[in-house]
């Protein structure tokens, strides 16, 4: 049984009535595990009481569900569902021995391009390239994990005026010099913007746009020094590589040709000597294509990264994962790529908001200045690493240092993802390294202890089962169910924050549980593995829940 039991509540509603049901969560378990209003619908329609459509549902809806739920009419029409004892253990045994639990074929056979953290070349990486990267990661870890083939894309922002002024700056205050780093070219880029006219930089980017050689050789070392520090930054934050770093600059050398032809068969117009897609029909401001001094833009260079995708990839999705600031930017790119007939992929433009300091403004230095996002890793992963140093002392230096890393990292991806990725989000430092709260440290600290439970028994043994009455694992075994369904739903809605929301309920079940609950001196043997078994598939169940996230996990803490 694949399907959610949700879904199949569903259509075994809709073949007994022909009616769409909405299947509902229960308010408390006195009403069962699921409930629906359909017989309210149905009554209005065939005009009667919603409890006599709901009794006469009933009688051809019971023997349906038998093999798995007892039905309940409610005396105000609704149908409540309970799952039976027997089901859930059945469910457990399946589960545990289903190593592949949660994943799916659903997207067998299809594309999906997701493009995510695309920073700019020569600045460092920020903040808000942070949350693109963590999103846009996991989100391509739950398509991987529904059967679609994933293409990881870095779309680089490698091209543009800033080069202008950091070869500018290079040339002033660097030539020589042998060994360039990220923070030279900083130091370049921002005193050349203070002390060095406007028009040197926009000279240096002008000969390099005409492909002067010594401009073009200085574009490729920066490049390469730029991407060589991207790459250590994705391997401290346990990013999946990237399958394609394709950037603005690879599609300057077809812009040109882009845009006649956009003017030649009409599509395009001149407006004061510049080149405009009119998208009136949209409500929107026109797409500005060329400038009046014939310069491409970043719209025209991300119309012909699309074509590229298009033609090259077949995906059937393409998604953008990039700040709400550029809303307008997709809007205006989806609506020319709808009048250019670019059809064939769904686009979406997976937006997120800002991230904001514990004062509730946009996290800042002190300066004023956008925080890099090296800092924010440091200082995470110090405190992570304190609050490593407290729980276990006896961990040693260079372990250490690895557990603080993945819990500190942890700590940051979680508070990202936990939260819808509309909303701005707020650096609680302890809040995020909270053991005990909803935070990716107390998860990969709930999985631990079950790691801990499971090896101290040192027993693979299933069990019996059907020992697992109380409450509390009756909970438990209800919850793995929600997995497949969780992982879902992440696709459907570009968000992950349902599948934290389930890892966290799970987890503070898991605790609730063997808190309360007798394991490891359970004097009764069968009951004592068939607890092992559910400990086991819940650590497990976490622990992948977790990976989609991009989160580790680790055996102590
Ligand atoms: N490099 C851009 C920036 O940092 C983001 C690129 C977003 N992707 C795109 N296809 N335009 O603002």
């Amino acid at each position: 049984m694949n399907a959610s039991i949700k879904e199949i509540l569903k259509d075994e509603i809709r073949s007994a009535s022909g009616h769409e049901a909405d299947i509902l969560p229960t308010p408390d378990a006195t009403l069962g595990d699921y409930s629906t209003n359909i017989a309210f619908l149905i009554a209005k329609e065939q005009k009667k009481k919603p409890v006599d459509a709901a009794t006469e549902l009933n009688a051809v809806l019971e023997s349906r569900v038998a093999s798995f739920a007892s039905i309940q009419v409610a005396p105000n029409g609704f149908l409540n569902f309970f799952l039976k004892p027997e089901f859930l253990r059945q469910r457990l045994g399946e589960i545990a021995a289903d190593e592949k639990y949660g994943t799916s074929t659903q997207g067998a056979g299809k594309t999906v391009i997701v493009e995510y953290s695309s920073p700019n070349i020569a600045k460092p990486m920020h903040i808000g390239h942070l949350r693109s990267t963590i999103i846009g990661d996991a989100l391509a870890n739950i398509h991987e994990a529904l059967g679609y083939h994933v293409i990881r894309w870095n779309y680089i922002g490698d091209w543009g005026t800033q080069f202008g002024k950091v070869i500018a700056g290079y040339k002033k205050w660097g030539k020589g010099k042998s060994d360039i780093a990220m923070s030279d070219m900083l130091e370049w880029y921002v005193r050349a913007g203070k002390e060095l006219p406007d028009e040197e930089g926009q000279k240096e980017f002008k000969k390099l746009e005409d492909g002067d050689p010594e401009n073009r050789e200085l574009w490729e070392k920066f490049n390469r020094i730029s991407l060589e520090g991207l790459k250590e930054t994705y391997q401290l934050l346990g990013t999946t590589g990237f399958d394609v770093y394709k950037g603005e600059a690879a599609y300057e050398p077809q812009l040109k040709t882009i845009t006649e032809e956009l003017e030649k068969e009409g599509k395009a117009k001149e407006s004061e000597g510049a080149l405009i897609f009119d998208l009136e029909k949209y409500h929107l401001p026109p797409g500005l294509l060329r400038k009046s001094d014939g310069a491409t833009l970043y719209l025209t260079r991300d119309l012909a990264s699309l074509r590229d995708r298009l033609q090259n990839y077949a995906p059937a999705e393409i998604l953008y994962v990039v700040a709400n600031q550029q809303a307008l930017h997709f809007e205006q790119l989806f609506a020319i790529a709808r009048e250019l007939h670019f059809t064939g992929a769904g686009l979406v433009h997976v937006k997120f908001g800002m991230v904001l300091g514990e004062d509730g403004k946009k996290l800042a230095t002190r300066e004023g200045k956008v925080v890099p996002l090296q800092e924010v890793m440091d200082k995470i992963i110090s405190l992570a690493e304190t609050i490593v140093k407290e729980k276990n002392p006896d961990l040693s230096g260079e372990d250490r240092a690895r557990v603080a890393r993945a819990v500190g990292i942890g700590a940051l991806k979680y508070n990202d993802l936990k939260q819808h990725p509309y909303s701005d989000i707020v650096f609680d430092w302890d809040a995020m390294l909270d053991l005990s709260g909803n935070s990716g440290a107390y998860l990969q600290y709930t999985y631990a202890r079950l790691a801990n439970i499971s090896a101290k028994a040192g027993t693979m043994e299933t069990g019996d089962l059907a020992l697992l009455s109380e409450p509390i694992e009756q909970k438990l075994m209800k919850q793995l169910l929600g997995f497949p369904d969780a992982v879902g739903r992440c696709a459907q809605t570009h968000a992950l924050n349902g599948l934290a929301l389930y890892l966290y309920e799970l987890a503070a079940a898991a605790s609730n549980f063997y808190e309360t609950v007798r394991v490891l001196d359970d004097e009764n043997g069968s009951r004592k593995n068939a607890r092992l078994t559910l400990i086991r598939t819940v650590a497990r169940t976490l622990q992948m829940g977790l990976k989609l996230l991009g989160i580790e996990t680790l055996d102590r803490i």
